[in-house]
């Protein structure tokens, strides 16, 4: 059985600086600090600028230009953490598949995976030899963020990934996953098996490389019940889960649609668990317990209401959280493509300036 290392300071014992950090660690903070899934890209002109000469795989293939599109919101917002720019299907290639983000259609995997036999043809990617330009931008990263604003690597939870393998792309049901994981157990566990171990590789690689927190993305586990998020994901997740906890690093377990699950996934692991906006805040937390450190969750599309209502929406995430160490203000998921940049800048300024006493 693994011990793991309380959700407290990290090995070293140094209480760290960073707000986004010590929030992590349930210390006190000045002021709640405040960073956004999806933080880079087509919202921002900078991005759509340099996304006007790469595509987006040229982009994170070569380390200075995907350390430049993380570091554009880090300036232009004033966010209090930047996300290393990559994406979650990064790993696909390495183990065998073909990987295109199509022009208005997402991501598209050839040849989906649907047998056992081609569950056994994917390849256990080593991160170092096949992820190495990733792990180059981190470093790059590293040496030229702010000493205020930690680095968060990240990779896809072995369920989100595992169903862009299977259905070949984005999916509304998430039937030819649901249909290998009830037909073909033995199909879906191995790719299961060999998803988590490559996740698990690559997030341990970007500790080393430098990424001070880590955030699991399982952006469409919402689609199980309990009982199917137990049988056939949970332990996966928790592999990779309880490997970057055992760092020390803050290790954020993100899900929308988590409602009936987080139970479930808090079990798995995560020294901080992501809330969607369905959710209200201080209801998912008290769920939790107080063993754990929040981060949400605001609705991505308040962020195209007029002042007076985002600023109200602003507000009452604030007030849920109720001024508790261990509250990362965040959307409930990402950025959406059209969202006014003034908006989001405005957001970060409200976070910055709440003052607590003007709601009681
Ligand atoms: O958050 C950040 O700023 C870091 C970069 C990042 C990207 N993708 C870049 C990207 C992160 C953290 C991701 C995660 C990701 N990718 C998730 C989990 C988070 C979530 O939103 O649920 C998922 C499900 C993916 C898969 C993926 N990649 C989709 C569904 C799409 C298409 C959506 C779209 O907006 O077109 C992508 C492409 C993608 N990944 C873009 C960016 C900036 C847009 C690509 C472009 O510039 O053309």
């Amino acid at each position: 059985m693994n011990h793991l290392p309380a959700a407290g300071l990290p090995p070293t014992g140094v209480e760290p600086t960073a707000r986004f950090l010590r929030a992590c660690l349930r210390l006190p903070v000045d002021v709640t600090p405040v960073w956004f899934m999806r933080q880079a890209g087509r919202y921002m002109p900078e991005y759509r600028a340099i996304r006007a000469h790469h595509t987006l795989l040229e982009i994170v293939q070569r380390p200075e230009l995907a350390a430049e599109v993380t570091l554009q919101p880090v300036r232009a917002l004033g966010v209090d953490a930047a996300i290393l720019f990559a994406d979650i299907l990064l790993p696909v290639v390495p183990m065998g598949l073909q990987l295109e983000f199509a022009q208005g259609e997402g991501p598209l995997i050839h040849e989906p995976v649907r047998s056992l036999a081609a569950a056994q043809r994917l390849r256990r990617v080593d991160a170092e030899s096949d992820l190495g330009h990733v792990l180059k931008a981190i470093r790059i990263l590293r040496r030229e963020l702010p000493a205020g604003v930690p680095l968060i690597g990240f990779c896809g939870a072995p369920f989100t990934v595992a169903s862009y393998m299977v259905e070949g792309g984005a999916s509304r049901d998430f039937r030819n996953t649901k249909g290998l994981m009830y037909t073909d157990p033995g199909a879906w566990h191995t790719l299961m098996d060999v998803v988590a171990a490559s996740a698990e590789d690559y997030l341990l690689a970007q500790i080393r490389a430098g990424a001070q927190a880590v955030q699991l993305f399982d952006s469409w586990v919402g689609q199980l019940s309990p009982a199917d998020y137990v049988a056939y994901v949970q332990p996966y997740s928790q592999r990779v889960l309880r490997a970057a906890m055992a760092t020390g690093v803050p290790v954020i377990h993100f899900g929308t649609g988590t409602a009936t699950l987080l139970p479930a996934m808090q079990a798995a692991g995560g020294s901080v668990i992501g809330l969607d906006w369905r959710m209200p805040l201080e209801q998912g937390w008290q769920l939790l317990g107080d063993e754990v450190a929040v981060q949400g969750n605001l609705d991505p599309v308040s962020l195209f209401a007029p002042p007076a209502v985002l600023q109200a929406r602003v507000a009452d995430v604030l007030t849920r959280a109720g001024g508790r160490p261990g509250h990362i203000f965040n959307l409930g998921h990402g950025i959406l493509t059209h969202t006014p940049v003034e908006n989001v800048r405005a957001v970060v300024d409200m976070v910055h300036t709440w003052n607590p006493a003007r709601t009681s």
